[in-house]
């Protein structure tokens, strides 16, 4: 959560902070700040709580004039939104200033310690014991001082510091938060995340957690904690600025719904080809390591953990290993029993999601193999796993996710294809028949997207709701609790998913007059069984708008909007199912006249416990 920024060169600072961080917003947007090295090496803070545009209506009155500074758009952890509690923070005598991403864990101890010292605090905020730090430590060596800082520092940064003290620098330092250097003409910059500097530079250096970045008249230099220069190889970005952009529709969440067909292709291309072996060019595990794994675990959080239910019905049904499937949240607190025969697989879309990356940590400690599936190349997941199978969906920006979960599920069916393949577990024929199905879902994903009328019309009659239900069997319910998240995160109307047969249990009880159901029963072998579900609802009053695939127009006596899928196999079904789920939650968010892109209380990247 929060996004850093940082600039170093010839050009105004403020200006390329500012663009940039309107690039991080997504990873948090309750208040904004910048510090810059002014043109006589004071530094010059300035911030506030909300959106980067109140920061931009100050810095427009009062301009702030410097070629290096760094900047901060915040998602609150120790403290409220306010303005004290906006980064940049500094010590007392505004000589240092730092932006920090991350979570000091014992800044409680350290800020007493520094207390006992002399040194006193403004914010509530666990930064602000950083640049106190650096001041105690601080003797003539910016760079020494940041070093002995994070040496005290435990949980996760990623820093930016500039110090009037040596107006002539820049210093950056990552542990367990990411954090990127662009090398520019001239120019340096350091950020959370790529898009922040795409406009400027496509060269990148991939940070290690404890490398040491220091810009300063000699261009960039990346040391080790024990001060040795880091030889570090370019990583050129060849994806476009333009896919960071909102490309002429309203918000990031449509377009990157409409992005999936070609989301879904890319991330099949090379890899499930006709009349050939799977081929996964990135991962390493052989025959005899799958013959030998004897439990699968898929962790993850939110709407990569919706992706994994789907991978353990995949995985079981396709190559007959058993797989349990967890929020990483909970898994790593449990004391998970793993091995050298367990295979744990990570599924995060941004690749640094704090939660699933103590999962692989632990696993990795347990000698488990990991596979890590993730969208962002270079993130700590792709780093530290086994294994690496990326999904192609580019650069995902709003905060629901839409675009990388149908890419997540495509690897979950590449993964289970390929252990079948190489477990034996299905015949060339079958094997054949479910690549032929993949290969035709972007045409069949375009086809749903052109069609959403009956889905716009549903969330325009219901947005005023209390609450929805999201209900479906087998694969559906997978895909019902990705609905249900995506309506409760966007609208913020209360919704929950059940497995249908589940309901007359306890939940049947919330049903009343005028209750919206939604009801997936794309699942052939439980469409009869699903019908009967919808029917209990039916009767205590429910509102129902039913999603079914092609050809079971016999649905629509029993519900009240009925929705067609294309035809595909059932085990695919949950690709395309998802997409009017989505739609459903984007025009009801649109009627409710909520910030699609950006709900409140939520961050894109969570990279805090
Ligand atoms: O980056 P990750 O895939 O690890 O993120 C996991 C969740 O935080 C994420 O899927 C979240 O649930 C989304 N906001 C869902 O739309």
């Amino acid at each position: 959560m929060c996004g850093i920024v940082g600039y170093f060169g010839k050009e105004q600072a403020t200006s390329i902070l500012v663009e940039g961080l309107s690039k991080l917003e997504y990873r948090g947007y309750d208040s904004a700040g910048v510090a810059v090295l002014n043109d006589d090496g004071k530094i010059v803070v300035d911030k506030c709580k909300g959106r980067l545009a109140n920061l931009e209506n100050k810095l427009d009155e009062n301009p702030i004039h410097g070629f290096i500074g760094i900047g901060h758009t915040r998602w609150a952890t120790h403290g409220e939104p306010s303005d004290l509690n906006s980064h940049p923070h500094s010590n007392a005598k505004g000589t240092i200033s730092v932006v920090h991403n991350g979570i000091i864990e014992n800044y409680i101890k350290l800020r007493e310690w520094l207390m006992e010292k002399g040194y006193t605090f403004k914010s509530e905020t666990d930064t602000e014991v950083i640049p106190n730090l650096i001041d105690f430590y601080y003797n003539g060596d910016l760079l020494e001082a940041v070093m002995k800082t994070v040496e005290k520092l435990e949980g996760s940064y990623a820093l930016g510091v500039v110090s009037s003290e040596e107006p002539d620098k820049l210093i950056a330092v990552r542990k367990d938060s990411p954090l990127i250097v662009g090398v520019g003409k001239g120019e340096y910059f350091i950020a959370s995340d790529i898009p922040a500097i795409l406009n400027h530079t496509r060269e990148v250096y991939l940070l290690e957690d404890k490398e040491f970045v220091v810009m300063d008249k000699n261009g960039v230099t990346i040391l080790n904690s024990n001060k040795e220069k880091v030889e570090k190889e370019i990583y050129h970005v060849t994806w476009n600025a333009d896919a960071a952009e909102k490309g002429g529709y309203a918000h990031f969440m449509l377009k990157e719904i409409h992005e999936q067909p070609k989301a879904i292709k890319d991330t099949m291309t090379s890899r499930i080809m006709k009349n050939h072996s799977i081929k996964l060019d990135d991962i390493t595990i052989t025959k005899d390591q799958i013959n030998n794994i004897d439990k699968i675990y898929i962790v993850a959080c939110g709407t990569a953990y919706h992706a994994g239910v789907v991978g353990k019905y995949a995985i079981e049904r396709l190559a007959r290993i058993p797989v349990e499937v967890d929020v990483a949240s909970e898994f790593r607190y449990r004391d998970p029993i793993m091995n050298e025969r367990t295979l744990m697989i990570v599924v995060s879309q941004s690749g640094e999601t704090a939660d699933t990356l103590a999962v692989l940590r632990e696993a990795k400690k347990q000698n488990a193999r990991v596979i890590a599936v993730t969208n962002v190349v270079g993130s700590t997941v792709s780093r530290e796993a086994d294994d690496v199978l990326y999904t192609w969906a580019g650069p995902e920006i709003a905060v629901a996710s839409t675009k990388a979960y149908v890419t997540q599920l495509i690897a979950m069916y590449i993964i289970a294809l390929f252990f079948a393949e190489n477990k034996n577990t299905l015949s060339k024929e079958e094997l054949e028949a479910i690549k032929d199905e993949m290969l035709l879902l972007p045409e069949k994903a375009k086809e749903l997207l052109e069609n959403n009328d009956k889905v716009k019309t549903f969330a325009e009659d219901n947005y005023t709701n209390r609450d929805m239900f999201f209900l479906g069997r087998g694969l559906d319910y997978a895909v019902a609790m990705e609905g249900s998240l995506k309506l409760k995160e966007i609208s913020y109307i209360h919704s929950e998913a059940y497995p249908a047969g589940e309901l007359k249990h306890g939940p049947i009880a919330l049903i009343e007059k005028g209750t919206a159901v939604i009801a997936l029963a794309t699942q052939e072998n439980l469409f009869e069984k699903m019908v009967s579900n919808i029917k209990e609802v039916k009767t205590r009053g429910a509102k129902v708008m039913a999603f079914a695939m092609e050809g079971h127009k016999e649905i629509e006596k029993t519900v009240d909007s009925a929705i067609y899928i294309p035809r595909t196999i059932e085990l695919l079904a949950p690709v395309l199912s998802v997409i009017p789920l989505q739609l459903l939650s984007y025009y009801t968010s649109i009627a409710k006249g909520c910030d699609v892109d950006k709900p409140r209380n939520l961050a894109k990247s969570v990279t805090v416990e």
